[in-house]
């Protein structure tokens, strides 16, 4: 079946293909983007990026190898805005000046267009995962227990791969803040898919999973709520704590990462493995804090407030009990066999999709720290015989990051421009003749700093 002939019968109310629905969608100006780098204090406004999303074939899913792939940045982006717009987000300095986008963006056109497509493009970006984990023959409590403590176990074992990246950068504190702001995706409206799996009636694990909910909002303490302390964080790197300054940072893995817990919450029939998924995040989050503690204090001494990391070093210690004991265990007793094999696979498929939020971190970590590598490497790339594409811009041009699924050569054919790849580190200029080679899955913007700045962008061929 294609994907196509899976649509729903309300995906299909609205019309076109999912590629032509999404195009419509990003192509609004809301989603235009504007010169600047970082966004303003408006929840509204994220750039898409429309004329790289019109390259993407939204008719070939990404397997689950390809979670770097351009498409698939392009679709975290876009599922990470529809599911944003079903919360409520309204600007910390009222709404005075923005409120025709806050009508724009909950209104009638912009939501038609979310609800006709949003089922099939949660398939689209999540439906390699049915594949990529096997859950067949664990049926018991037994079988979900051994297996639960087992990638606990391994995750514990660490080094996580993207702070491993920070304590190795040559640039330690810019490569720190590019991982705060992965975590700022969901540090700055935490809990929010959580939220949607409080209501109805279901008993003692509906009570355990709302316990975890309240400390996340800091018992109705707006300083003790998750998303306050973890603003303080952000305030001590000088960094922006709006939502969401650093979108064009967001990289396809953490996207997906967040994006993952809404695409379960949203689905009731995808509870059980809702369940699954919250108790590994749970569980792997306090010696995460841990490590992250000790690799920040290494490198900013106290002049960093990690407050956030201590409490969930501490508290998710605490939820990862609860949840595997009053949430996991508890539905597969209270609910026999049948749910096992849900309740494992969002633990299979948590642990998985963790994997690509280290990974693409780490990469890009270790990319942005050693650009000037890379332009040595782009002298040495073969680069094929068809014409390079070509990108004219001025310093009022939008700007926008995107990735490659191949590796690329950028190179200055006329004019200045600065290779943007991390929010708070230096920018690497380029003049005329400059060339720069990016791996294929890693993001990046292009800023024009002369009155015109044209690139030419090369496909690199593989050597194999
Ligand atoms: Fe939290
Ligand atoms: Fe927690």
């Amino acid at each position: 079946m294609t994907l196509q002939s899976q649509a729903s019968s309300a995906d299909k109310e609205v019309g076109g293909t999912l590629g032509q629905r999404v195009r419509a969608f990003a192509g609004h100006p809301l989603f235009r983007g504007d010169a600047q780098v970082l966004h303003e204090p408006n929840p509204y406004r994220r750039m898409l990026v429309p004329d790289a999303l019109a390259e993407s074939d939204f008719d070939r899913p990404p397997a689950a190898g390809q979670w770097s792939a351009h498409r698939s940045l392009a679709a975290h982006r876009l599922l990470g805005t529809f599911y944003e717009a079903e919360t409520v987000l309204l600007p910390e300095q009222g709404l005075a000046e923005l409120h025709d986008d806050f009508d724009l963006f909950y209104g009638t056109e912009l939501r038609g267009l979310r609800e006709g497509s949003l089922s099939e493009l949660e398939r689209f970006a999540f439906g390699c995962l049915d594949d990529a984990v096997d859950v067949s023959g664990a049926t018991t409590r037994e079988a979900l227990d051994a297996y639960f403590q087992h990638v606990v176990a391994e995750a514990g074992a660490g080094p996580s791969p993207a702070l491993k990246a920070i304590a190795e950068a040559r640039d330690r504190e810019s490569a720190a803040d590019l991982y705060l702001v992965q975590l700022a995706l969901d540090g700055l409206t935490e809990a929010s898919a959580m939220s949607r799996n409080l209501a109805g009636a279901y008993g003692p694990e509906q009570s355990a999973l709302f316990k975890i909910f309240i400390d996340e909002f800091g018992y109705g303490v707006y300083d003790a709520k998750h998303t306050t302390i973890f603003a303080k964080m952000l305030r001590s790197r000088a960094m922006a704590t709006h939502v969401h300054a650093y979108w064009n940072f967001y990289l396809a893995g953490p996207l997906a990462t967040n994006n993952y817990y809404y695409y379960l919450s949203r689905d009731h029939a995808k509870f059980f493995r809702y369940a699954g998924a919250v108790t590994y995040a749970e569980a792997i989050f306090a010696p995460a804090f841990v490590e992250m503690v000790k690799v920040f204090r290494d490198i900013f001494g106290d002049a960093v407030d990690l407050h956030y990391c201590d409490e969930h070093a501490h508290i998710d210690a605490h939820h990862g009990r609860i949840t595997k004991e009053q949430v996991l265990l508890a539905l597969a007793d209270r609910h026999g066999p049948r749910v096992v094999p849900e309740l494992l696979r969002g633990v299979a498929e948590a642990r998985l999709v963790g994997g690509w939020f280290e990974e693409d971190t780490a990469a890009q970590i270790r990319w942005a720290d050693d650009l000037s590598r890379h332009r040595e490497l782009a002298g040495a790339a073969p680069t094929s015989d068809a014409p390079p594409g070509r990108i004219v811009l001025s310093p009022e041009s939008p700007f926008g990051t995107r990735g490659h699924d191949d590796a690329m050569v950028l190179e200055i054919e006329r004019g200045e421009a600065d290779l943007i790849a991390t929010p708070t580190g230096p920018a690497e200029r380029l003049t005329r003749g400059d060339a720069l080679l990016i791996p294929a899955g890693r993001l990046y913007g292009v800023k024009a700093v002369s009155p015109e700045a044209v690139c030419r962008l090369h496909t690199v061929t593989p050597s194999d």
